[in-house]
């Protein structure tokens, strides 16, 4: 298989080739990280959120769904703490005229350093063999102790100046460190700014400052300032939780990561409401649920990993993220946050309604403390689109490209493939195509070699392929044939239904 940058370039291709992720607005030169799905990718995008929604609202009694809406009253974000903190640190090149988030610029440079020590590490291992002591290497090489201590500076420096909003030491750091853009390859830097991530429109046909609003940056807040009325309405005991899928919008600075990073994209949000003090037991018990959600697909619980935030955000006492193992990199996709009483108290505050919870055990009231867990349709989307691409070379040499996407996640369930085109062999697969389709997605294909249409189905994930061939007319079976091992049996018509019901669980 490719390097890392060659296979996401791969896997984008292919993503566009086969009716998964368009580019929006392609035919008008795009439109900067906002990207349409496509007649494949719709359905795949369809079945995660499903396998989402089930196992968090249809199988815990105490979790129900909502659908709230984008537009939401200003003031909103002015509690929850977006308009006035939700920025990127950004700054310019002024020879190139390419923008940067500066905390990805410096983060950038500290992965050089890092990128260092690990073939330090590469090098004595060659050098030591069997012998070499990683543990023992890192912690007394003298040249990757310099390297940690310079990474452990820059950062301390970094973070201290971000926290006290000291740009012009941000910007300071960028030049002592030498930083260059990599575009034009000079250091000639603007000043460092906040930019705020949310999009604003007007609401209404006058046109003033007091109709703004913005595109929501999250799902969560409608979940916050509906806590009430689910909470009545549904007579829910806490703990309970309040999930829901939909879209947010970020006006990203750092925006070349194919769907990783997008302007529009949609998250899927599970606020849990707690007793105070019970917060962090919920937090650890997300934590191990989220996981064991991404590894029940079938991904291999080594493309995964908890990254603890040391550094928490102001209305935090617990946050940690799951990584995927996507081509560029471990990266963050899925956050689970012990928010405390931050959300509620402040909507409690400027909106001047009371927002708390009687509990009838302890005879007392209370704000409930919250534990989040937010993850990205279209990271995961993407994890599952890197997990399942690969290119097989097969016992002839030829290479298939095969998408193993779980089969039941698997856009298209089951193709339906005539043997030829005559003799009546594609009349019986109409017959039996009418059948399954109110069972599955199917896929009708009587065009090309057989061979081919195998092909086609494997670029597109689908796990099974029904041939119907002259022994079907004699003896109503088919064979069916498996996606990952290319194996084919022999079944009866109406056994295919259950043999794919059966080969589609969860794992
Ligand atoms: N309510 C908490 C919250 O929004 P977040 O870490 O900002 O937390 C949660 O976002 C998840 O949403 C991330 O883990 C990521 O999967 C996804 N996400 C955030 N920004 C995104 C973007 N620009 N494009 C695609 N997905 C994004």
């Amino acid at each position: 298989m490719a390097n890392n940058e060659d296979l996401f370039k791969k896997i984008i291709a292919h993503a566009k080739e086969y009716g998964f992720v368009f580019q929006s607005s392609e035919i008008y030169d795009g439109l900067s990280a906002v990207y349409d799905y496509g007649q494949y990718g719709v359905e795949l995008k369809n079945n995660i959120k499903d396998y989402w929604w089930k196992s968090m609202v249809q199988y815990h009694e105490n979790i129900l769904g909502i659908d709230s809406a984008i537009f939401m009253h200003p003031t909103i974000w002015k509690a929850s703490g977006h308009v006035d903190a939700f920025n990127d640190p950004m700054i310019d090149n002024k020879d190139s005229r390419k923008r940067y988030r500066a905390d990805v610029l410096v983060e950038d440079h500290i992965a050089k350093i890092e990128a260092k020590i690990q073939k330090e590490v590469t090098k004595a291992a060659k050098r030591f063999g069997d012998s070499f002591d990683k543990e023992q290497f890192l912690t007394t090489n003298q040249r990757v102790l310099d390297n940690k201590e310079r990474i452990n500076t820059i950062s301390k420096r970094f973070y201290s100046s971000l926290d006290k909003d000291d740009l012009e030491d941000i910007k300071l750091l960028i030049e002592e460190l030498g930083i260059v853009c990599p575009v034009s390859g000079s250091k000639n830097w603007t000043e460092v700014r906040q930019f705020n991530l949310m999009f604003a429109t007007k609401i209404g046909s006058v046109s003033d400052d007091s109709n703004e609003i913005y595109l929501r940056p999250e799902t969560a807040q409608g979940i916050f300032v509906n806590y009430l009325n689910v909470q009545k309405s549904g007579r829910m005991k806490i703990p309970f939780g309040i999930a829901q899928i939909g879209k947010a919008f970020r006006n990203e600075i750092v925006a070349r990561q194919f769907i990783f990073r997008m302007r529009e994209f949609e998250q899927m949000e599970m606020q849990f409401f707690v007793k105070p003090g019970e917060e962090l037991k919920w937090f650890e018990y997300w934590k191990d649920k989220r996981l064991n959600w991404h590894t029940a697909m079938g991904i291999p619980a080594d493309k995964y990993r908890f990254h603890d935030h040391e550094r928490l955000a102001h209305y935090a006492n617990a946050a940690s993220d799951i990584e995927f193992d996507f081509p560029i990199g471990f990266k963050e996709l899925e956050g689970i946050h012990s928010r405390t009483d931050f959300d509620l108290k402040a909507h409690q505050e400027y909106s001047g309604r009371k927002i708390q919870y009687f509990d009838p055990e302890i005879n007392e009231s209370y704000v409930p403390y919250v534990v989040e867990t937010s993850i990205g349709l279209d990271r995961t989307f993407l994890a599952v689109l890197s997990h399942s691409y690969n290119e097989e070379t097969l016992e002839d040499g030829s290479v298939r490209a095969v998408m193993n996407i779980p089969p039941f996640l698997a856009p298209i369930k089951a193709a339906v493939l005539p043997l030829t085109k005559k003799d009546g062999l594609p009349e019986k697969a109409r017959e039996i195509m009418e059948v399954l389709k109110y069972d599955y997605m199917c896929q009708y294909d009587e065009k090309d070699a057989i061979g081919k249409r195998y092909r086609r189905q494997d670029a597109i994930g689908t796990p099974y392929c029904i041939t119907i061939d002259h022994q079907t007319l004699d003896d109503n079976t088919v064979t069916i044939r498996e996606r990952d091992s290319m194996k084919q049996d022999r079944i009866a018509i109406d056994q295919i239904s259950e043999v794919i019901r059966n080969r589609l669980k969860i794992a």
